[in-house]
């Protein structure tokens, strides 16, 4: 028996969200809801026609009433960045707009784990934790676990080696002052500098990363997508997706997320991502890499940046 996921907002990314979960098999219930009925009911209909080629899965279109005993509700709604906008610009109106879901979602599915996809998604994530109720642990903002998702991609890339075999982070705010903590970055259990000299003696035809290069290609990704297309919902529902089969499995494991933060690395009353521990419970725990001076600080500095935009916030 798959989960009931309820994903609130029809747009792009809340109905690509609902097409990439009806190829898996993590749900076995989706409830969509919009302010726009003809939209999603648009999107059910196109989505629930391909579903014979799979098991029973029940799509429909919903009231908040409809999300009761939901296992997952995911939120999506908000306005989206328009082409040169930052995420942070999207700030009070995507506030608003989460005010007025959060108790009727909430009322409906109390027991829920909420994964926060709206941007400015860490900001969401900390007013979603604020005026939600809800105990902490089921509350999850998909945060960098795309933009590690893109460095993974950029490094299997680079180094012509299997994405799975990468495990490097980015971590901090989903924009602008995420960074990437080299120290933690390896591939299959060697240094990614170690990693480079050795293919270089093994003869292989390749070039130091250009870790600055990297960080701008993880951080601009989301701009360039918007800029040629309008907007970005591929690879960030396939990363919500990989969140709810997380959450959904009988094991723990440890993604890039963003949740409240209580003093780790000296940084608290902020949202933001950093290596978590998800399991059936919703967030179990953080995960603390050792991680240099300089790397705190840009985390530091990251928590800074987003605590600014809080302070700003029309509650
Ligand atoms: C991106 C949007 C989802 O980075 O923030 O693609």
């Amino acid at each position: 028996m798959g989960s009931k996921i309820t994903i609130i907002g029809a747009g792009s990314v809340g109905a690509t969200i609902a097409y990439t979960l009806s190829g898996e098999n993590i749900a076995s219930e989706i409830v969509m809801i919009d302010i726009n009925k003809e939209k999603v009911q648009g999107e059910v209909m196109d989505i629930e026609q391909g579903t014979c080629f799979r098991d029973p899965i029940s799509i429909v279109c919903g009231d908040y009433e409809d999300a009761k005993d939901s296992d997952i509700v995911i939120i999506t709604s908000g306005i989206a960045r328009k082409p040169g906008q930052t995420r942070i610009e999207l700030t009070q109106t995507n506030v608003n707009i989460l005010k007025s879901i959060t108790p009727e979602i909430v009322k409906a599915a109390p027991n829920a784990i909420y994964i926060i996809v709206s941007n400015p998604v860490d900001i969401m994530t900390y007013v979603f934790t604020k005026i939600s109720g809800l105990p902490e642990r089921q509350i999850i903002g998909s945060g960098t676990i795309l933009d590690t998702a893109r460095l993974k991609f950029a490094l299997s890339d680079h180094f012509g080696v299997a994405q799975k075999n990468i495990h490097a982070y980015v971590f901090g705010e989903h924009g602008d002052s995420s960074f990437i903590p080299w120290s933690g970055a390896y591939i299959s259990g060697v240094s990614v500098d170690e990693f480079y000299e050795l293919m270089k003696a093994r003869g292989k035809d390749i070039e130091a990363v250009d870790k600055e290069a990297m960080l701008t290609y993880v951080q601009k990704s989301g701009g360039k997508i918007i800029a040629n297309k309008g907007a970005t919902f591929y690879a960030v529902s396939r990363s919500v997706c990989q969140i709810c089969a997380r959450v959904a499995a009988s094991s723990d494991s440890i993604a890039t997320v963003s949740s409240m933060m209580h003093g780790e690395y000296g940084i608290e009353d902020v949202c933001l991502s950093t290596l978590t521990i998800l399991g059936p419970n919703g967030i179990q725990g953080k995960l603390p890499m050792r991680m240099k001076k300089e790397e705190i600080e840009k985390l530091k500095a990251s928590a800074d940046t987003l605590k600014s935009v809080i302070a700003q916030i029309e509650w």
